[in-house]
């Protein structure tokens, strides 16, 4: 290929990014782009130039394609998304890998995810290790595959798994992938050897290149498309790209492959300009960046937690102790009578029951997980666990009694966790020996759809303890956030409060719905709080000297959303919350904050905080300063013309 002399030049100046090779006929190509093989600009030139010359050598019968490290190509490099395309790009890269003279075969490991799929897919042959997982997750990131995944996969697979994977975004296991033909076999152990084993059969049994592009996608069942639409509308109102992923496929079944191609890159470049898409990037960033706690190193030693217990017999109990099996760690659950404790089996058992029946878990999985729960009526019995968690006192006092017992029986290297959020984490490390063991892990409710986990560091929690609970976090499969205090609980209060006041002044709890579910909410974010309960203690608007009447949408959500934005920059100024980002992720994953809106402070900078800075102003004209004033790092970013993320509009 003509391009690649002119790119040789920079592709020695590039770091290593895959080596190539010649055993006997087979011209192997390992990548080796650390940490997840992501196909970025160096990896894409060096395997450009890399295929080229292995087109040309006539010794060179089949190429064989694997990647080193810990798994096949996660995708392409999302650190270039909304950067200036640097060429190569992936659909070059793709297309003239379907276009080679002579078999191709890649072997998957790991994960092979968006263009690492897609780049398999333009492959003639593709085989996978027993625990592989191949999936095209870019609905996730508000995009469609943009490098002829749309056009290859149904070609392959037929439009309906095709839909499940690609709107779905889910991967499938490796045998799921062999029994929808979406991999021709299923290997153990080493993806080098399989790869170059597979390349030797396909010369010695002169295989033939089999194009997928070549293939016919076939619409076996005409309503699929229609009912698909119909399920879009249902599920996935505000999104845009699971309905661009639906128009892509159907250019798959409709149009020549060329044409296709033509019109996923239309669908594509559209999605990539679009705010849904930029905001779920934002989250996507945003929720690896979390595990980068400020102040505390990176390199941080963790300690091993294998097993867990929790003393409490209450809802939160049940559902820490559910987290920690779902996980697969041993827990015990401790209770003060043999009633209550079984009582608490009980419910845990009706919960893997009731997954059962709604086809969450299979019977197997969920005895599974039943088995890793083991109950106890005494201190004693959580003397060998790694994390002991408090997770029922009402009170801090009974609280502390709790917390010294653990003290006592739990083994040196314990950590001590209380599920409370805003309890005082200091008070709590005063009644025991060893301050520096004791943290606050706040899983949101219910953990097992909400995917929020608070960790808060108390003034004298040790570096390797918040290391440690950052750490069970993701293994958990929580998006683990760090706090100084439950900030969950801080901006659910205050939004509460204003729908409360609102419900006061005239609107209706229908109203209310209806304009955070426009807005993108599932539900309103305090539509489990009893309303007429919250904040007892509120100013009544006939104080306020405010009357009832119509109150619009718009009105709602800016009195909800701006009320929460503001007390969130009181926290980050306040420390209780360190970074803008990790609002967005407590309100995404605490309370269904739309993530196409990309959480409360993305949100706001879209906006632009002159706007929102103004309307509190406006309210607090009407409704006095006491809950309506700027907080002053919102007022300090105005002036500098600053948002929460960068330069405000
Ligand atoms: N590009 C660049 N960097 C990536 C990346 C990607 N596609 N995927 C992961 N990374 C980085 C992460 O940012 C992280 O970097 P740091 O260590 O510097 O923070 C590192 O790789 C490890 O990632 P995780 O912490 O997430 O590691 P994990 O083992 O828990 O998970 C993973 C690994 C399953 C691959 C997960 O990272 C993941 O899901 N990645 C995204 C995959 C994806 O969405 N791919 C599709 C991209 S879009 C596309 O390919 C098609 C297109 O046409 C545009």
């Amino acid at each position: 290929m003509a391009r690649c002399a002119w790119r040789r030049a920079e592709l020695e100046m590039a770091p290593p990014v895959l080596t190539v090779a010649q055993h006997g006929a087979v011209g192997a190509v390992a990548l080796n782009n650390p940490p997840v093989n992501a196909l970025s600009h160096p990896l894409r030139l060096a395997l450009l130039d890399a295929l080229s010359n292995l087109y040309a050598d006539p010794a060179v019968q089949a190429i064989a394609v694997w990647c080193e490290g810990r798994t096949f190509i996660a995708g392409a490099d999302i650190r270039e998304f909304g950067k200036p395309a640097l060429l190569p790009d992936l659909p070059d890269v793709v297309e003239f890998l379907d276009r080679a003279p002579k078999p191709v075969v890649a072997a998957i490991h790991g994960t092979a995810l968006g263009g690492g799929l897609e780049l398999a897919l333009a492959c003639h042959f593709r085989i996978a290790a027993a625990d592989a997982k191949l999936g095209l997750p870019e609905v996730t990131l508000g995009l469609l595959p943009g490098a002829g995944g749309t056009q290859r996969l149904p070609r392959l697979i037929g439009v309906r798994a095709s839909l499940e994977m690609i709107i779905g975004g889910v991967p499938v296991p490796a045998h799921q992938a062999l029994s929808l033909g979406l991999v021709d076999g299923v290997f153990e152990g080493d993806a080098k050897a399989a790869a170059l084993a597979f390349a030797e059969r396909a010369i010695a049994e002169k295989l033939p290149v089999r194009r997928v592009s070549e293939l016919c996608a076939r619409l076996d069942e005409p309503l699929v498309f229609e009912e698909y639409e119909e399920k879009l509308a249902r599920e996935w109102r505000g999104f845009l790209a699971p309905f661009r992923c639906l128009r892509a496929v159907r250019a798959a079944v409709e149009l020549p492959f060329d044409e296709g191609l033509k019109r996923e890159r239309q669908l594509f470049s559209e999605l990539m300009a679009s705010s849904e898409s930029k905001a779920q990037r934002h989250a996507f960033f945003a929720e690896r960046e979390v595990a980068k706690v400020p102040g505390l190193p990176e390199n941080t030693p963790a300690r091993p937690v294998r097993s867990a217990a929790v003393v409490g017999e209450g809802a939160t109990a049940r559902e820490v102790a559910q987290c920690f099996a779902d996980a697969q760690l041993p827990v015990t659950v401790l209770a003060e009578t043999a009633d209550a404790l079984d009582r608490c089996l009980y419910a845990i058992r009706e919960h893997y029951t009731s997954g059962v029946a709604r086809g969450q878990w299979s019977r197997a999985e969920a005895d599974v997980r039943l088995a890793l729960i083991r109950p106890a009526l005494s201190y004693e019995e959580l003397a060998s666990a790694d994390i002991l968690i408090e997770a029922g006192a009402e009170e801090l006092d009974a609280k502390r009694e709790v917390f010294a017992r653990l003290d006592k029986v739990g083994k040196p290297s314990a950590i001590f966790a209380t599920s409370a959020g805003s309890v005082d984490v200091d008070a709590l490390a005063a009644a025991t020996r060893r301050p520096e063991a004791v943290v606050a892990m706040h899983f949101a409710s219910p953990p097992d759809r909400k995917k929020l986990l608070e960790n808060v560091r108390g003034g004298s929690t040790g570096a390797d303890v918040f290391a440690t609970v950052m750490k069970l976090g993701k293994t958990l499969g929580k998006v683990a956030v760090p706090v100084r205090g439950s900030v969950a609980e801080r901006l659910l209060a205050r939004s509460s409060r204003e729908a409360y006041l609102l419900l006061e002044e005239g609107a209706s709890r229908e109203e209310l719905d209806r304009a955070f579910q426009e807005f993108g909410f599932r539900q309103a974010p305090f539509a489990s709080l009893g309303l007429a309960a919250v904040d007892a203690g509120s100013p009544q608007p006939q104080e306020l000297g405010v009357r009832r009447g119509k109150i619009s949408a718009d009105e709602i959500l800016e009195r909800c959303i701006y009320a929460v934005i503001n007390e969130a920059a009181l926290a980050l100024e306040g420390g209780v919350v360190a970074r803008p980002l990790d609002v967005d992720l407590i309100w995404i994953h605490g309370h269904d904050f739309p993530v196409y809106r990309g959480g409360p402070l993305f949100f706001a900078d879209q906006v632009g905080l002159r706007t929102i800075y103004d309307a509190i102003l406006e309210y607090q004209r009407r409704f006095g300063g006491q809950h309506w004033s700027p907080a002053p790092l919102l007022e300090r970013l105005v002036e500098e013309g600053r948002g929460f993320y960068a330069q405000a509009r």
